[in-house]
């Protein structure tokens, strides 16, 4: 399938600067009985430092496997995973995790807290285990839980937190190693609707303030205006990114 990058998201000329993540010509093949299934095809992206891009398509289209890609979690088949500016595909695995830990936040659907944590342990972990000083960790944590409104909740353990407040932990542990690219997958799946929003405008408020690129995957096509752009996955392949109005008032985001 042939596929454009997002002339919408690069309103300047693009550098690994201003274009924290470019997914060039990728194509995933995962083995299937004596064949191979193409999870993606040949998929091209582009996004802009602090730009917020929704991907959206049926179940089984790809969107999941290109956020694998884009994470550096999974090598494509072929294709260009670029980050930071540093082609990833030239890297080692340990090269490649580190580049992760520095530059990729990742968030998916169910926020993975570990229950015996509270919610500053739970930032502060990964955090200090990557070699950083305790104390800064610490007051780094503090400053992310303010940020996602969880100030009062820092001592909190996740049995005493609703699942927006979950989720926004998660959010908040993902800013930890000052991510250049936010990779989110399905954050609202499980939550109401009053958190949903919440949620998707607290991905929006980070976006901005970190001047991050940020890809989100939402079946919530509602919440898709808070975004700059939309791409829209079908078997694999994906539709050039634009911005929703158009994409809505065309009737594709439905
Ligand atoms: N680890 C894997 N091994 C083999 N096939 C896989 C693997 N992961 C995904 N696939 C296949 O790749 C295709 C794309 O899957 P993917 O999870 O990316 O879809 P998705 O768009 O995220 O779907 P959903 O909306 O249901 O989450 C599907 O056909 C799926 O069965
Ligand atoms: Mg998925």
């Amino acid at each position: 399938m042939s596929v454009t990058t997002t002339a919408a998201l690069t309103p300047t000329a693009g550098s690994a600067l201003t274009h924290p993540l470019t997914l060039s010509n990728v194509t995933l093949e995962y083995p299937d009985g004596g064949g191979t299934i193409k999870a993606l095809d040949s998929v091209s992206l582009r996004v802009a430092a602090g730009r917020m891009v929704s991907l959206v398509g049926p179940s089984g289209s790809g969107k999941s496997s290109l956020l694998a890609v884009a994470a550096t979690l999974v090598r494509p088949t072929s294709g260009d995973v670029i980050i930071d500016g540093i082609n990833t595909g030239g890297l080692k695995d340990k090269e490649l995790t580190a580049l992760r830990r520095e530059t990729v936040g990742i968030i998916f659907q169910q926020p993975n807290l570990l229950a015996s944590l509270t919610a500053v342990e739970q930032l502060m972990i990964g955090h200090h285990l990557r070699g950083n000083p305790l104390k800064a960790a610490r007051s780094r944590a503090l400053d992310l839980l303010d940020l996602v409104g969880l100030a009062e909740s820092a001592g909190k353990r996740p049995h005493q937190l609703s699942g927006g407040q979950r989720q926004r932990v998660n959010i908040a542990r993902a800013l930890m190693g000052s991510p250049k690219v936010l990779l989110v997958d399905e954050p609202t799946a499980a939550l109401d609707h009053a958190r949903s929003a919440s949620i998707v405008g607290l991905l929006r408020r980070v976006t901005d303030e970190f001047q991050v690129a940020t890809v989100m995957v939402t079946h919530d096509t509602e919440f898709v205006p808070l975004t700059d752009a939309v791409a829209v996955m079908r078997d694999g392949g994906l539709t050039a990114p634009v911005v929703p109005g158009a994409l809505l008032s065309a009737g594709v985001a439905e």
